[in-house]
């Protein structure tokens, strides 16, 4: 087993067959890329105030992929060594046909798990779907417990329906990670009670660093909460925490607290201290290729697609791609194009 070390904090172990493989991807960095995260929809029910406006200008549908492309795209994909597929938004579940959508890709060979991030809001009648699918996890978004605190943050009264969709997902043991994004003034009050979920849920519950992706020119403050200041706040409840050893490529710094059943994680997505081992790609709403989160799209897949392109060819395109990515988020975010007026809302990247 050969073990490169190209940048900072990568340690990957890449066989030499896989190296030579048709079916491995390894980018410019020698970081292994298998997993795409696939936004179906800008399309929201809800409004995170970190994420966009009020008011929010949503695509034309004809500049969504269709479920027919994105199915394409993932076979392709899947041939090239993709194995771990993230379904994301906007949210995923305000777009009509998403069951059927996963009952097909879970039929392509090489696809090995299927995940989904969701607001959880729409998600209750499709919890027996998702059991049934073998869906290997949900990724929900919930940033509070408290009614008035997650009506503030969300600008919707949806808590009790993702309570719903919550209870239903430990109740089928389907795994759950919670996914918390922290803000001052708005819900450090949650954070213990957020972790207190772990004591006796077997879920993960992640606090997240904001990221500068809110749909406004405003959203590029100061970060008020990074991961040291989240982790020293956990430390005052929780004295015994202890640091567990993170799964390859995660994103989260994950701890354990004694006499729970589950973790608590810490993810430093505005810090970026993950990108070393960042195995990761991601096909945005409008259909483009972004090789890293802070970057701009840099291959247009739909127009691939929709030009007649073969499927050889639309694979050599993502290759070639794959091999000019950028070190990291902050060299990345450095190459963006200053040509927009407002910033990007997640909801367009999916996260
Ligand atoms: P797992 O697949 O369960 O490890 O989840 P994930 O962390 O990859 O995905 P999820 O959709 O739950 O995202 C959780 C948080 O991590 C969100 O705020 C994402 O925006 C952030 N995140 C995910 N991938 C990246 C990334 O490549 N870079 C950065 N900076 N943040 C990321
Ligand atoms: N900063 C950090 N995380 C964000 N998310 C959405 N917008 C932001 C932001 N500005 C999170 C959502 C979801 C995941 C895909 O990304 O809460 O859980
Ligand atoms: Fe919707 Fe997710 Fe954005 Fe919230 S963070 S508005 S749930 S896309």
């Amino acid at each position: 087993m050969k073990r490169r070390n190209t940048i900072d904090g990568l340690q990957q172990a890449i066989s030499p067959q896989e190296v030579n493989s048709p079916n491995t991807l390894i980018d410019n960095w020698g970081r292994r890329i298998d997993y795409v995260r696939l936004a179906v929809t800008d399309r929201c029910n809800l409004r995170c105030i970190y994420c966009m406006p009020e008011k929010m200008r949503f695509l034309p549908r004809k500049e969504i992929l269709t479920f027919e492309e994105m199915e394409r795209t993932l076979r392709i994909l899947a041939g090239m060594g993709i194995q771990k597929v993230r379904i994301t938004g906007g949210e995923p579940f305000v777009r009509r046909g998403l069951s059927e959508f996963l009952e097909r890709i879970n039929n392509i060979s090489g696809i090995e798990r299927i995940h989904i991030t969701s607001n959880g809001v729409l998600l209750p009648p499709y919890l027996d779907d998702l059991k049934r699918l073998g869906i290997a996890g949900v990724n929900l978004s919930l940033d509070s417990l408290d009614r008035e605190r997650f009506y503030k943050m969300t600008r919707r009264d949806d808590l009790p329906d993702v309570m719903t969709a919550m209870e239903g997902m430990i109740a089928r043991e389907i795994p759950l990670k919670i996914n918390v994004v922290l803000m001052e003034g708005k819900n450090i009050e949650d954070v213990i009670p957020m972790a207190a979920l772990t004591r006796k849920y077997p879920v993960d519950v992640r606090f997240i660093e904001e990221m500068p992706f809110n749909g406004t020119d405003n959203g590029k403050q100061r970060l008020r909460w990074d991961y040291k200041r989240i982790l020293e706040k956990l430390k005052e409840s929780y004295p015994d925490i202890y640091k567990l050893e993170d799964p390859p490529a995660s994103t989260a710094m994950n701890y354990a607290i004694p006499g729970h059943l589950g973790n608590v994680g810490i993810i430093a997505g505005f810090s970026r201290t993950f990108c070393g081992t960042c195995n990761r790609i991601r096909i945005n709403a409008r259909g483009m290729l972004q090789t890293c989160l802070y970057g701009d799209g840099v291959l247009d897949v739909r127009e691939l697609l929709r030009n007649g392109s073969s499927d050889e060819e639309v694979a050599d395109f993502f290759r070639l791609h794959i091999g000019q990515r950028a070190k990291d988020g902050w060299a990345a975010e450095k190459q963006r194009l200053k040509v927009r007026e407002v910033s990007t809302s997640m909801s367009t990247i999916g996260g």
